[in-house]
C-alpha cells in the first residue's frame, strides 16, 4: 500500500507535496500516474477562445489524456460580464492578483502585445509554462520569450498562433535541421478564403459574399483585419520569425486588400487554369526576404488551389525535404481550445522529462531567478528588409466603350516594359491578360500608363506560375 498522503497524490510536481506525489506514483504504470495529474491554470483572457477553453476544460474531453485541468484564476478587462462558460473561481482585472495565483501553467489567449507582453514575460521569468494564441505577440517577440523560457528551464508553446488546427509547428520545432524552412506559400486566412470560394461558387458582389462570412460567424464585427490582410500579415511575420529567418519589418510588407476581387475575377482565374486564393508567401534571400500577401492566381494542380471554404494550408520548402505541405481548419474557438490543451498536455510532459513543472509562487519569491535579467538575450536590433518579389501577373482590363484588340493590349503593356502572354476574349467590357513576369513598380508604371494613354482601367493580381 502506498504510505503516500492522499492529498499529495492530485498535487502536481514543483511543491514539495508535489514532488513527493510523483516520486510515490513513480511505481506506477505510465497512464495510471497521469490519470492522476491535477493541472492548475492560469487563464489570461476569458473571450471567444478563453471561453472555449473553459468548456473544453469543463467537458469530459478536458480530460482525455488523463490531466484534469482546473482553470484557477482568470484576467479579463470586465469581470462582471457574463461568460458563456462555468465561472473559474477567480476572475479579475487586477494584474497583480492574477500574477499572485498558483499555476503549474497559463494559457495566454489575450490577443495583441501589451499588456500580454508584459505579463507573458514575468511568468516565464519565474519558471511558469506559458501557452499562447497570440499571433501577433509571437511575431512580435517569439524569438525573445523564447530565449528567456530556454534560459529559466520553463516552456513557451504557441502551436494555436497560426492555422491552429494543423499541428505543423511542433512537428517542425521537434526536427529543426530537416526542416530547416526557406521558402512558404500559403493560405493564412480562413475567412478571405471562405470569401473567394463564395464568389467562385454563388457569384454575386463582394458585399454578398461578406454577409454570407459574416451570418457564419466567421468574421469580427469589423471585418478589416481579415480583409485588408493585417492578420495574414500577423501569421506571415510569425511564421518568418518562428523558422529562425529573424523579426520582419511589417511596414514594408506589399498586400493588396481582397476587397479589389470580384466573383468575374475568380471565374476568370478559373477558367484560366487557375484559382484566385488569399496567398502569402515569403522566401529567405541575401539580406533579408521577399514576401508579399494579397489575392493570388495559384496554378490549379497546386494544393492551395484546391483549398475551398475556410481551410488554410502551407506548402514549405526546405533544403532536405523538398516540399511539405500542410492544411486544415485554420481557427474557430473550438479547434484553437483543443490545440491550446495539447500544447498544455505537451508542456507539461515537457516538464516531466526535464525534472519539473508547474511553480510554486511563494518559492520563487524565495528564490531570486537564476541569471540576471540584463543577460537574457536582447532583442535584436534591426528587422529584416522585405522586398517584393518579381512575379508574373494576372490582370482584369476594363474598357468603358470601343473592345482593345489584342495587338493593342500587347503594345501599350510591351511599351511599358511588360510581356503578354494570353489575352481572353472580351464579355461585359472586361478582357483578362496573363503577363510575363516583373516587378510591382513596373506593373504598376504600366498600368497608370495603359490609362493615361487609352483610359484602361486595370486590376493587378501576383500570380504563381
Ligand atoms: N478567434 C479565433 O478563432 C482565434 C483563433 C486562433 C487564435 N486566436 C487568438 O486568440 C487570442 C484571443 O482571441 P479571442 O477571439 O478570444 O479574443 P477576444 O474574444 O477579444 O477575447 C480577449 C479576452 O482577453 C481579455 N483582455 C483583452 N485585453 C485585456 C486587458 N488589457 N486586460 C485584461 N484582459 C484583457 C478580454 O477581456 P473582456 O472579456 O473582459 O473584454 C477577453 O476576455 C488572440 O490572440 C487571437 O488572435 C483566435
Amino acid at each position: 500500500m502506498s504510505s503516500c498522503p492522499a492529498e499529495s497524490q492530485t498535487s502536481v510536481s514543483i511543491s514539495p507535496a508535489a514532488r513527493t506525489a510523483a516520486r510515490c506514483t513513480a511505481g506506477l504504470p505510465r497512464e495510471a500516474a497521469w490519470s492522476q495529474r491535477r493541472i492548475r491554470i492560469g487563464l489570461l483572457g476569458l473571450g471567444n477562445i478563453g471561453q472555449a477553453v473553459a468548456r473544453l476544460v469543463a467537458s469530459a474531453a478536458g480530460a482525455h489524456a488523463g490531466v484534469h485541468f482546473h482553470i484557477e484564476c482568470a484576467l479579463v478587462r470586465d469581470p462582471s460580464r457574463a461568460r458563456a462558460c462555468d465561472r473559474p473561481p477567480c476572475i479579475t482585472n487586477n494584474v497583480s492578483a492574477f500574477l499572485h495565483g498558483r499555476y503549474d501553467l497559463v494559457i495566454e489567449a489575450m490577443g495583441g502585445i501589451e499588456p500580454a507582453l508584459t505579463i507573458v514575460t514575468q511568468l516565464l521569468e519565474r519558471g511558469i509554462p506559458v501557452v499562447t494564441a497570440n499571433k501577433t505577440l509571437i511575431a512580435t517577440a517569439g524569438q525573445e520569450l523564447q530565449a528567456l523560457a530556454v534560459a529559466r528551464g520553463t516552456t513557451l508553446r504557441y502551436e494555436a498562433s497560426a492555422i491552429a488546427g494543423v499541428p505543423f509547428l511542433g512537428t517542425l520545432a521537434a526536427r529543426p535541421l530537416v526542416s530547416s524552412i526557406d521558402r512558404f506559400t500559403a493560405v493564412l486566412n480562413g475567412t478571405s478564403n471562405f470569401i473567394l470560394t463564395a464568389l467562385e461558387e454563388h457569384g454575386g458582389t463582394f458585399a454578398h459574399a461578406l454577409a454570407l462570412a459574416q451570418q457564419r460567424g466567421l468574421t469580427e464585427p469589423d471585418p478589416a483585419r481579415d480583409l485588408d490582410g493585417d492578420d495574414a500579415a500577423d501569421k506571415l511575420a510569425l511564421l518568418t520569425s518562428v523558422f529562425g529567418w529573424g523579426r520582419v519589418d511589417r511596414a514594408s510588407l506589399e498586400g493588396r486588400s481582397l476587397r479589389d476581387v470580384s466573383s468575374r475575377d475568380v471565374r476568370a482565374a478559373r477558367a484560366l487554369g487557375g484559382a484566385l486564393k488569399p496567398v502569402a508567401l515569403a522566401s529567405r534571400a541575401a539580406g533579408g526576404v521577399e514576401a508579399f500577401i494579397g489575392p493570388t492566381w495559384v496554378p490549379a494542380h497546386t494544393p492551395l488551389a484546391a483549398l475551398g471554404g475556410t481551410l488554410n494550408g502551407i506548402e514549405l520548402h526546405g533544403r532536405y525535404v523538398g516540399d511539405l505541405f500542410f492544411s486544415g481548419p485554420g481557427a474557430g474557438p473550438d479547434v484553437t481550445a483543443a490545440t491550446l490543451l495539447d500544447d498544455a498536455i505537451e508542456a507539461v510532459r515537457e516538464g516531466d522529462r526535464s525534472g519539473g513543472s508547474g511553480f510554486d509562487f511563494a518559492q520563487a519569491k524565495k528564490d531570486p531567478p537564476p541569471h540576471p535579467v540584463s543577460q537574457l538575450p536582447s532583442r535584436p536590433r534591426e528587422p529584416l528588409r522585405i522586398t517584393a518579389p518579381i512575379t508574373p501577373w494576372f490582370i482584369r482590363v476594363e474598357f468603358p466603350g470601343v473592345v482593345p484588340t489584342v495587338g493593342v493590349l500587347t503594345d501599350v503593356f510591351g511599351r511599358a516594359g511588360m510581356t503578354i502572354e494570353h489575352v481572353t476574349d472580351a464579355i461585359d467590357g472586361t478582357r483578362y491578360v496573363l503577363a510575363g513576369p516583373a516587378r510591382r513598380e513596373r506593373m504598376d508604371a504600366a498600368i497608370h500608363d495603359v490609362w493615361r494613354v487609352h483610359r484602361l482601367r486595370c486590376v493587378a493580381f501576383r500570380r504563381l506560375g
